[in-house]
C-alpha cells in the first residue's frame, strides 16, 4: 500500500512539475538596472521619433535603466508578441505605446500575473478592467479635435467649405478624437461639406500619394484637415507640385506642432496646427520613481497642450521648444 502511495506522490510531482511554465530567464542580469521595455508604435511620424527620443534620454544607463525597445512598425500583433517577450524577460516595468484602443485584455492580463506593471503612453487604451495596467499619460486627442474646429469656426464661421480630411490610423486614440471632432464641427456647419475622407496612416508618403489622387481626379477643396503633421507635409508637396499654394489656395489644418511643421505655419503655408506633445520620457521616469517609492501614481495624466497659428507663432515660441 505505501509503495503505491508513494508512487502517486511522485506521479502528481511530474504532472505538476510538466505544468508549471518556466520561469522567466532574463536575457542578461542587469544588477542595480531597472529594465523596462518599451513597445513602441513604430517610426512613422516627426512626433513618434521624438517621442522615441524623450523615452532614450530620460530611461538612460546614467539615470539607471536598461531600456529595451522594441519597434512595432505600427502593427499591434507585433505589439502583443513583444509585451510577450518583455514578460518572459522578466523586465522590471513594460512601457506600452498602443497602435490602437482595443485588443489589449488577453496579453496585459498576462504581465498582471506575471507581476509586470504596466505603464501606458500618448494614446489610451479600452479594457474591461482598468487594474489590467497601472496607469496612462497622454494627450486629449478629442479635445485636439475641438480646437482645430472652434479655429475653422471662428474663421470661417459658416461659409461654404469643401473639407478633405486626411485620417490617422483608423482606431487609434489620435484619430478616433481628432475624426470626433471634426464630426461634431460638421453636424454643427451644415455649409461645410466632407468630399473625402481616407486614413493616410500618419504617414508624408500617404499623405502625398492621396492628395496626388484627388487632384489628379479634378477635385475641388478649400481645407485638409490632416491628423498629423508628416501627412500636411506630404500634401503641401502634392499641393505645390500642382502649382497650388498652400495657405492660400487650401487652408491646412495639422496635429503635432513639431518643428519643421511650425516653420510652415511661420511661412503661411499651415494656417493652424494643434500640438501634441512627445516628451513623455521624463514623465515615465517620475512615475517609475514613484513606484519604486511604493507610492501611486494618478491613473490618468492630460497633458497640457496648446495650438499655434500665424497670429501666435514667434521665433523664440519656436527656440525654446523640444520637438
Ligand atoms: O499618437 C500620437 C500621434 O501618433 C501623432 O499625432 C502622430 O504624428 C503619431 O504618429
Amino acid at each position: 500500500m505505501k509503495r503505491i502511495l508513494l508512487m502517486v506522490c511522485i506521479l502528481c510531482l511530474l504532472m505538476l512539475t510538466a505544468c508549471t511554465p518556466a520561469p522567466a530567464v532574463p536575457v542578461e542580469t542587469y544588477d542595480d538596472m531597472i529594465v523596462v521595455g518599451f513597445s513602441q508604435v513604430g517610426a512613422e511620424s516627426d512626433w513618434r521619433n521624438a517621442n522615441t527620443r524623450s523615452m532614450r534620454e530620460a530611461l538612460s544607463e546614467q539615470n539607471g535603466y536598461r531600456l529595451i525597445i522594441d519597434d512595432a512598425q505600427q502593427k499591434q500583433e507585433r505589439q502583443i508578441t513583444a509585451i510577450r517577450n518583455f514578460i518572459h524577460q522578466g523586465v522590471d516595468y513594460i512601457v506600452l505605446a498602443p497602435t490602437t484602443e482595443t485588443g489589449w485584455d488577453t496579453v496585459l492580463a498576462e504581465a498582471k500575473a506575471a507581476g509586470v506593471p504596466v505603464i501606458i503612453v500618448d494614446r489610451m487604451i479600452e479594457v474591461e478592467d482598468d487594474s489590467l495596467f497601472t496607469c496612462w499619460i497622454g494627450s486629449d486627442f478629442r479635445k485636439e479635435g475641438d480646437a482645430a474646429v472652434e479655429w475653422l469656426a471662428q474663421h470661417f464661421g459658416d461659409e461654404p467649405l469643401r473639407i478633405v480630411h486626411l485620417q490617422g490610423n483608423l482606431g487609434s486614440s489620435a484619430q478616433l478624437g481628432r475624426t470626433q471632432g471634426l464630426d461634431t464641427g460638421l453636424a454643427n456647419h451644415p455649409a461645410w461639406e466632407l468630399v473625402y475622407r481616407n486614413t493616410g496612416d500618419f504617414t508624408q508618403a500617404k499623405g502625398q500619394e492621396l492628395v496626388e489622387a484627388l487632384l489628379a481626379q479634378g477635385m475641388q477643396f478649400d481645407v485638409i484637415y490632416s491628423e498629423n503633421d508628416n501627412m500636411a507635409y506630404g500634401a503641401i508637396d502634392a499641393l505645390k507640385n500642382a502649382g497650388l499654394q498652400p495657405g492660400k489656395d487650401v487652408t491646412i489644418i495639422s496635429f503635432d506642432a513639431s518643428h519643421a511643421a511650425l516653420e510652415m505655419v511661420m511661412a503661411g503655408e499651415i494656417s493652424f496646427d494643434v500640438e501634441c506633445n512627445p516628451l513623455h520620457g521624463p514623465r515615465v521616469q517620475a512615475i517609475i520613481e514613484k513606484l519604486e517609492a511604493g507610492s501611486k501614481p494618478p491613473k490618468l495624466t492630460y497633458v497640457e497642450e496648446t495650438t499655434f497659428d500665424a497670429a501666435t507663432i514667434t521665433r523664440q515660441i519656436m527656440d525654446g521648444r523640444g520637438y
